[in-house]
């Protein structure tokens, strides 16, 4: 699969789109709670582990928080709306020193997991489209500049 990264100037956000329907029938909630929870575990013993809680229960929340709204970006129930109300992305992530080095590494960690996907029998169309959403959106994440 063909997880390219783009490289963008500091400040410019390019539009995005959603991942595709298919996405979330093939991975289901399950495979996207479960693929979250993964991301967050190697993220803890990455170099960017120090803009995450540290406390294990926040951490753990954090699992959550984000797997809600993931489902719900791919089109499932609005979990994120109920239980965090409107996400505002870029609001949510202003207190973190994100620049672009810390997202290349964030997204680094999600090459792998999309790579196990494949190979327990998700469509690589389904995954292209989840990884161009991720590619994408994380650009308008990046609040510092290196
Ligand atoms: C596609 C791009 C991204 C999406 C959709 C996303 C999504 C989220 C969501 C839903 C939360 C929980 C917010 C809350 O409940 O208040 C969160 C928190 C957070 N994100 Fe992101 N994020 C993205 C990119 C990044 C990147 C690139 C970084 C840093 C390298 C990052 C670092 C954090 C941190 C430090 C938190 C706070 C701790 C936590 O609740 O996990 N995020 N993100």
């Amino acid at each position: 699969m063909n997880l390219e990264i783009t490289h963008a100037q500091f400040g410019v956000r390019p539009p995005v789109s959603k991942p595709i329907p298919e996405f979330l029938i093939e991975v289901t909630e399950g495979g996207i709670r479960e693929m979250i929870s993964k991301h967050y575990d190697s993220i803890r013993v990455s170099e960017i582990a120090h803009i995450f809680p540290k406390d294990e229960k926040e951490f753990e929340q954090a699992k959550v928080n984000s797997a809600d709204f993931f489902i719900q970006i791919c089109g499932g129930p609005a979990y994120f709306n109920k239980n965090r109300g409107a996400p505002q992305m870029i609001g949510r992530h202003a207190p973190f020193r994100i620049d672009a080095k810390a997202r290349e590494t964030w997204l680094e960690l999600y090459k792998p997991l999309l790579e196990e996907l494949k190979e327990s029998g998700v469509t690589e169309r389904s995954l292209m489209s989840f990884w161009g959403y991720l590619n994408i959106f994380s650009i308008w994440m990046v609040n510092t500049q290196s």
